[in-house]
Formats: C-alpha cells, structure tokens, sequence
C-alpha cells in the first residue's frame, strides 16, 4: 500500500511552496547568537571601509591569519605527495580517520614525550573544528565555562548546541564567565567560579596574550579534579611561550590525563591557517562517571563525521616534525614574537597599559572606560588599521582592543607609524 501523506491542517503544501516558506522550525538556539561570528563581522566592516575609503592602504592586525610563505622545505614536502598522487605508487585514497600513524608518532614524540602515546593523538583540520566536534559529541547537556575574555568558539558553540540559555545583554545565561583581567593577572580566582561540566582554557590566552604558569594551571587542575570536570585545554599558541615557568602542554600538570583534552595546531606554527592541520589529544585515562573512556567516544565521533587529514597536508605536518621543519617553523614562531614586540613596546611608550606580546601573537592594549567597537572604529578611521575589539571575546574584554602580530615586517612599521601618528600625544 502507498504510504499516506497526512495534510497538517494548519499548513497549505501548496502556497509554502509559492512562497519558498518551509515548514521547518529553525534550531532555537541559532536565534540566540549575537549578531555574526566577530571576524566575519569585523570583514564586513573592513570592507564598508574601503568601499568608503578606495585608495586607502588598510592594514589587518584583526584576525589572527599568517602572512608569512610557507617554509621550503615543508612546503617542498607537501608538493612531493601531491605530485606522488599522480603515480600508481604514490596514489591513496581514505587515510586513517585518526590519522597517519607516522605523524601521530611524530606529534607525540615532538610535543608529548613520556606524557602521553601516540594512540591518543588524533589528527585533523584544525582546532576550531575539533572544538565544535568536542561539542557534539558532550551533547547538549553539560555546563560550560570560559576565560572572560576568550576565543569566542567556545561560547558560540556552546550556545548553538543549546547547553545556554538566552543573552541577557551582558553574556550567556548558562555560561560560566571566569574573568580575567589586569587586576587577577588574567586568571580567574577559581574561588568564586562555579562548578561547570566543561572549562574551557586558553593558554598562551586568545585574545589577551597571557599564558598560565605551571603553579595556576596546577591549581586549575586541581579544580578540575575536585569538581569531576573536563578540561578542554587549547594550547594553540604554545610554542609561543618564552617564560619558562608556564607549560606548554597541560600533561605536564600531574592528574591532568585524568581530566584534560587538549588540543593544538599547525596554524600558527607553520602558516598552515589555509593548508589546515592540527590535533587533539584524548588520553585513554580520561572517563565519563559511567567508566566509559572519553577516547572511545571521541574515536566514534572521528571515524563518523570526519574522514581524516588531507594526506598532503599531513606530509607537511610530519615535514614540520623533522629537523629542517622544526628550524623553519620556529623561524617563523621568533618572526612573528618579534612583530608582537615592536607592537607592544609601541603602545607602551605612547602610554597605554599593554599586555600579552611575551608568550603569545597577540597584544591586548587598554582603553579604558571606552566601548572596544568604538575603538576599533576609531583606529580603522584614523589609522587605516583593522584590530578586533575586546568586546568581541567576551563582557571582560570591553575597553580593550586586541592587535594581532602576524604581518609582514613592512606592514608592522608602517601600522607602528601610523598608530604613533595618531595617538603619539594622547
Ligand atoms: C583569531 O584571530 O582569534 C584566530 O585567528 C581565529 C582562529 O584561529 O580561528
């Protein structure tokens, strides 16, 4: 028999379809968002302002996107394996969803050694979709916190997975915020924090530029612990740590396996923001209340949604692990400190109260009691420069705007003299 379509009384097949309404609901928690995600926003802007503006030279120190070529050497690796899938015995089809074993070895021994095994490292496109993978896969349930101000994935993600409920105008009700600012040196007294399912952490942080030492991320740790929460660390910008005092990896942080994720990427290591490779790190010791290992759970979500690296990005990941790579990658971390520092001293000697710079490609630079998209209107006026406002990461993050270090060393000069042009006398 032929199955029967039953006419919902209320809806008229025929004029939806004249129409184009559907007779769908939209996903409730979408409606919630503020506007769109901050850096297409902050594109947009920059476009109205060239569309005002034709001949002006407009810099970009907003979001955080290389600008460096591509080292030789792994660039020459990933020209390799293409070329290689031409040939019959270079040709290959699927990898691995985890990834190719080489580079999981690779990754371990490089970053992880002794702490943890290549069996729970699984490679993929990058951070930001490993964080929105991490989500589907805890569900809609849990209770989030994060970093005030912070990489604005966590909250978005949270909110569209609906764990939130509505804005009320200043944040997410739901959400956790843990400030961070000058007067707790960016570390959220962890006293006053309520107990979440998940805390998201950013060290070296995005946007403010500071990064944990070893004696607060064992105290964040240690909350973890106590409270039975999972850690989702990301430590993007990790080999962008000088001080020696703050780790690299959350693993060194004894019972961290117990609790955290962490995840990392070639992003900003490499110029890799368009190749796309990063990782994320599962330790088997890690388990939900019920006994199940996380690892298994995560295993499920890759083999499902995601069907591995590209295997030619994956070539330029392990060449980024050799010894030649390795020179060339911290090449390009010392180029961009470097930047990050002549931005930095820059605003300090104009005055301004100017943080992060020293372990990380990002400085925060204070303007208090004035609202951040103001400021970066502002500097986009007089100065032809594009930075992010400190709004955009979180409520903390007001009366900052953040400048990113990544630039030619010709566009950094040339945004240092016009940022003293404009604000030198302030
Ligand atoms: C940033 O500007 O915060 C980053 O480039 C964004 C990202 O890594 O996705």
């Amino acid at each position: 028999m032929c199955p029967v379509h039953v006419r919902r009384p209320e809806f008229d097949v025929g004029r939806s379809l004249l129409a184009g309404v559907l007779n769908v609901n939209r996903n409730e928690n979408f409606g919630k968002l503020r506007a769109g995600y901050l850096f297409p926003e902050i594109a947009r802007r920059r476009k109205a302002h060239q569309e005002k503006h034709p001949d002006a030279k407009i810099i970009s120190l907003g979001i955080g996107d290389t600008t460096e070529p591509l080292p030789k050497y792994i660039a020459d690796a990933m020209a390799r394996a293409a070329a290689g899938l031409a040939t019959r015995e270079g040709y290959s089809g699927y990898g691995a969803e985890q990834g190719q074993g080489a580079l999981r070895e690779a990754v371990a021994a490089t970053f992880y050694s002794g702490l943890r095994t290549a069996d729970e490292i699984f490679i993929s496109d990058g951070s930001k979709c490993d964080i929105a993978r991490i989500q589907m896969m805890f569900g809609s349930k849990p209770t989030v916190a994060v970093q005030d101000p912070s990489y604005p994935v966590y909250v978005d993600t949270s909110v569209m997975m609906g764990m939130t409920g509505d804005h009320n105008g200043t944040g997410f009700d739901g959400i956790e915020y843990m400030v961070c600012n000058p007067d707790n040196a960016f570390f959220p007294d962890l006293s006053k924090v309520k107990r979440t399912d998940i805390i998201f952490f950013c060290s070296p942080n995005n946007p403010t530029g500071a990064a944990a030492t070893r004696a607060q991320l064992t105290e964040l740790v240690n909350f973890a612990r106590r409270n039975g929460s999972i850690l989702v660390y990301d430590a993007a910008y990790a080999l962008y740590i000088s001080n020696p005092d703050c780790p690299k990896t959350i693993y060194e942080i004894p019972g961290a396996e117990e609790v955290a994720i962490e995840t990392c990427s070639f992003s900003k290591y490499a110029g890799f923001t368009g190749v796309r490779l990063g990782w994320t790190v599962v330790p088997k010791a890690l388990k939900y209340s019920d006994g199940t290992p996380v690892h298994n759970d995560w295993n499920r979500v890759m083999t499902t949604c995601f069907n591995g690296a590209s295997n030619i990005v994956q070539a330029g990941g392990l060449a980024c692990l050799q010894p030649e790579g390795l020179k060339e990658m911290y090449d390009m971390i010392t180029f961009y400190k470097e930047n990050a520092r002549i931005l930095k001293d820059t605003f300090t000697e104009m005055g301004f109260k100017v943080y992060g710079g020293n372990d990380a490609p990002y400085i925060w630079v204070g303007f208090p009691g004035k609202p951040s998209w103001d400021v970066f209107a502002e500097i986009l006026e007089r100065c032809n420069i594009v930075t992010t406002p400190g709004s955009g990461f979180g409520p903390a993050g007001e009366g900052f705007v953040r400048a990113s270090a990544f630039g030619s060393r010709e566009n950094i000069l040339e945004a240092v003299r016009r940022f003293k042009e404009a604000y030198g006398n302030k």
